[in-house]
């Protein structure tokens, strides 16, 4: 296998970036393809703990290409922020690849997402405020500047005159004082220009090249697929598409050339932002969960919503991803809690469903339905390192049970537990990555 895809199995934040780094030592080049600085990927190396937004969480390892794909939005001050501060702490930015057909986020986008949530009043989304959706609005709406736009002054010119024309009729309508300063931000970006310019290329074919040499590439999503716009509990989602798909047209990587999809799942749920939640916790549980996992987003610091794991989720997540195995993180945490529970399906008015419905009204009505399981207590290193060399034989029945039923469920294996965010707190149950392209398995999904 060359090609392997990491995505969100919920609402983000499962521990994608951890999963990256791990599954990094044995990648060429690490890709993110959609999503922007509103993604957050902690990465915990020794002592050091790394907050990522934009950059690859690849970036942390030495000698490997990171790629911000087409599909990604880039915050340029963001990214520059982002790029000095890996280099004071002795990281090397110089295998990063911008692609020249990414959309910019400017300063009317956040601006505007601000304005627009506001307008929203109570009924508002709860964005990471990094202007997402004005972005994306505006690369839909073929108003949008690209990083290749900035190679010439004259093209950026014309093309930021015209976007600051119609935003500012937009600031009016909206009732936006702050005043648009065009000359201000054609300065700003054409001094990002100047230092973003030696990463910046056409990324399709750094990573043709990379396929024709058989080179591992890593595709890192961002969000989950809850967050999706078109799967997602729309409007209450982000404003990309997160799922495997997206990693092709994000990247400009034919299809049939993404190999593997591997699902991050957190052992619970966690959700940052409005929207219905049908495992979501009563206040007390939720609080102490959220302390007990550090549920404090990496991009806004929001105290994450908690709820137990729910399969109906994951199983939409395996669904339109094709997702091969699932990776299951925060199990340490887990283990903290009594008496743990599983969302197996719903009842909705009555009737059992294993269908995610596209009506977030029709879910607001969802009733979960649960499987319960014993704890299994604080897990030690020597057991997680019984577990790396001896797999399954090695877990506690209570894990064994619990996973037992997630793979029973979801008609694939759970081919990784992480039980804390370092490396050496990861069990590969199965070999996933590198591996040769015969099938792990066939699925065999009951849903
Ligand atoms: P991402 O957005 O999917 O990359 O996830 P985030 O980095 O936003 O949030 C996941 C958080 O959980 C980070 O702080 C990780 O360091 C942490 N984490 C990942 N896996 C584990 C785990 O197995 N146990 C614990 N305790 N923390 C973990
Ligand atoms: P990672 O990659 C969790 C949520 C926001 C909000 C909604 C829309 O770290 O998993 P946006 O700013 O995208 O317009 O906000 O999406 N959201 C995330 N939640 N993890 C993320 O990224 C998220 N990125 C956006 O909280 O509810
Ligand atoms: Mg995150």
């Amino acid at each position: 296998m060359v090609t392997l895809a990491v995505l969100g199995t919920q609402w983000g934040d499962e521990g994608k970036g951890k999963f990256v780094d791990f599954l990094a030592e044995k990648a060429k080049a690490v890709v993110r393809f959609q999503g922007g600085d509103n993604a957050g990927h902690t990465v915990k190396i020794g002592a050091d703990e790394f907050k990522l937004h934009l950059l690859p969480s690849g970036i942390l390892r030495k000698g490997k290409t990171a790629i911000i794909g087409n599909g990604v939005i880039v915050n340029p001050e963001v990214l520059i922020g982002e790029i000095d501060n890996l280099k004071k702490r002795g990281i090397d930015c110089s295998g990063l690849r911008i692609s020249d057909r990414a959309h910019l986020i400017m300063p009317y986008h956040t601006m505007l997402d601000g304005a627009e949530e506001q307008l929203k009043a109570g009924k508002h989304i709860g964005t990471t405020g990094r202007g997402i959706g004005p972005c994306y609005s505006d690369k839909i709406s073929r108003l949008g500047i690209r990083v290749c736009d900035l190679m010439d002054g004259a093209v950026f010119r014309e093309k930021l005159s015209f976007a600051v024309m119609v935003k500012k009729r937009i600031f009016a309508a909206y009732g936006i004082e702050e005043e648009l300063d065009e000359e201000r931000i054609f300065e700003e970006y054409s001094s990002y220009w100047k230092k973003l310019k030696p990463y910046v290329c056409d990324t399709v074919e750094v990573l043709e090249r990379l396929r024709a040499r058989k080179s591992r590439i890593l595709f890192e999503g961002a969000q989950g697929t809850l967050l999706d716009i078109d799967y997602g509990t729309y409007p209450f989602v982000t404003s990309s598409n997160t799922i495997a798909g997206n990693a092709a047209t994000g990247s400009g990587t034919p299809p049939g050339d993404i190999d593997r999809i591997l699902g991050i799942a957190k052992a619970y749920t966690t959700r940052v932002g409005s929207g219905p939640f049908p495992t979501e916790m009563p206040e007390r549980e939720a609080v102490s969960l959220a302390k007990a996992g550090g549920e404090f987003g990496t991009t806004t610091g929001r105290m994450r919503r908690c709820g137990w794991l729910d399969l109906v989720v994951v199983s939409h997540s395996v669904r339109l991803s094709g997702i091969d195995s699932i990776a299951l993180t925060k199990m340490d945490v887990l283990g903290q809690v009594n008496r743990i529970k599983i969302c197996d399906s719903y009842k909705l008015d009555g009737k059992k469903i294993v269908h995610f419905p596209a009506s977030i009204e029709a879910l607001e009505r969802c009733r979960p339905v649960y499987s319960e399981f014993e704890s299994w207590g604080e897990i030690s290193q020597s057991t997680i390192r019984k577990m790396k060399s001896n797999g399954r034989r090695s877990l506690p029945a209570e894990i064994r049970e619990y996973i037992g039923h997630i793979e029973k469920l979801l008609g694939i294996p759970v081919s990784a537990i992480s039980f804390g965010k370092e490396r050496d707190k990861t069990a590969m149950l199965r070999k996933i990555w590198p591996l040769s392209l015969i099938h792990i398995s066939e699925p065999t999904r009951p849903y």
